[in-house]
């Protein structure tokens, strides 16, 4: 009896053992795979999910080539200008940040680094005419858009952003403006465009797209919105307006309609004095080397009915 007992306790803890052991081995099989998921979930969480393009392929070699450029061939005389120094600030601007969370200051340093200054009577703004101003700046160096300018030219048509865990830029994707103004292109570019306005002089020409059906001027464009406002009417004599119409589009807007009105007044309650020239020629003419049998591109359009 006592022998019997004995064994019967034994079988006892010897399956309260296994039992003990089978608990513990499932209690760390579980914590294993909650600890496993988290890890794979924490990767895959790192790199933030936008709706926009992501940060150009090459980007540094990319802004790197064109500030080399443009410092040897567009405008020598910035020469002295260090690229490898405006790349670095450029990069420390953003790198290793939430895109959703830049500042004025984050780019104060690179914008004090690659700005200079524009001769007067040169200055030429646009809207919603991206494509005809550059065609028309690259043939003739009287004006300088934005985009003819070091900072508006490194930058121009490529996209970047930060991420707040490593690598430190998103490939992906970016912040498009509808999800977030602070980002890193946002923020750049209406820094940039402010410096532009503040430093024009003279006569300043706007070139605008009369064929747009909310209307040629719209205030919540760049140029509506940055570019106007920060104009300084001691330094800037007159705004000229250049009115472009697609050729031969439907009949659009003139120097008398709508929107230009509207942005005539607010150019004259800030004491700009104003201008509109609808299809200015010189421009046309470019328009023109597209469709050259239109009407609109004869000679002496007024003579030919
Ligand atoms: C945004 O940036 C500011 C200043 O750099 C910082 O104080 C703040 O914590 C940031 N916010 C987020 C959500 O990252
Ligand atoms: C700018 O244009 C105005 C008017 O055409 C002219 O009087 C002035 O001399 C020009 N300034 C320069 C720097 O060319
Ligand atoms: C006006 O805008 C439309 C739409 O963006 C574009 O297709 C057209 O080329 C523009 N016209 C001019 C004169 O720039
Ligand atoms: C415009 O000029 C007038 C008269 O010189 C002055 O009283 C007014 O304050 C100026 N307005 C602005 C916005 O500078």
């Amino acid at each position: 009896m006592p022998f019997q007992t004995r064994s019967s306790r034994t079988r006892q803890s010897t399956v309260l053992l296994v039992g003990i052991m089978v608990l513990i081995l499932t209690i760390v099989a579980v914590m294993a795979a909650v600890l496993l998921a988290n890890g794979t979930k924490e990767t895959s969480m790192q790199l933030l999910q936008w709706k926009g393009r992501g940060t150009t392929k090459n980007l540094q070699e990319v802004i790197l080539g064109r500030c080399y450029n443009y410092i040897t061939t567009v405008n020598p005389e910035l020469r002295d200008k260090d690229c490898q120094k405006i790349w670095e600030t450029m990069q420390k601007a953003f790198i290793y940040k939430n895109p959703c969370n830049i500042t004025t200051e984050d780019y104060q340093p690179l914008l004090d680094l690659a700005s200079h200054t524009i001769p007067c009577n040169k200055s030429l703004f646009w809207s919603k005419t991206n494509d005809l101003v550059h065609r028309y700046t690259k043939t003739n160096h009287n004006f300088l858009t934005l985009e003819d300018t070091l900072l508006g030219y490194i930058a121009d048509g490529v996209s970047w952003c930060g991420n707040p865990f490593s690598p430190g830029i998103n490939y992906e994707s970016c912040p498009k403006w509808s999800e977030c103004e602070s980002n890193p292109s946002s923020v750049y570019w209406k820094m940039a465009s402010k410096m532009f306005a503040e430093g024009a002089c003279g006569v300043v020409q706007v070139m605008l797209n009369g064929s747009i059906d909310a209307g040629a001027f719209r205030s919540n464009s760049i140029f509506g919105s940055v570019e106007i406002f920060n104009l300084d009417p001691d330094k800037v004599s007159t705004v000229q307006i250049w009115l472009m119409q697609n050729i031969g589009g439907p009949p659009s807007e003139s120097c008398t309609g709508r929107s230009i009105t509207r942005l005539k007044s607010i150019l004259e309650e800030r004491n700009l004095s104003v201008s509109c020239e609808d299809n200015y020629r010189p421009v046309q003419l470019l328009q023109c080397a597209s469709d050259p049998d239109h009407a609109d591109c004869t000679l002496c359009p007024n003579s030919v009915q």
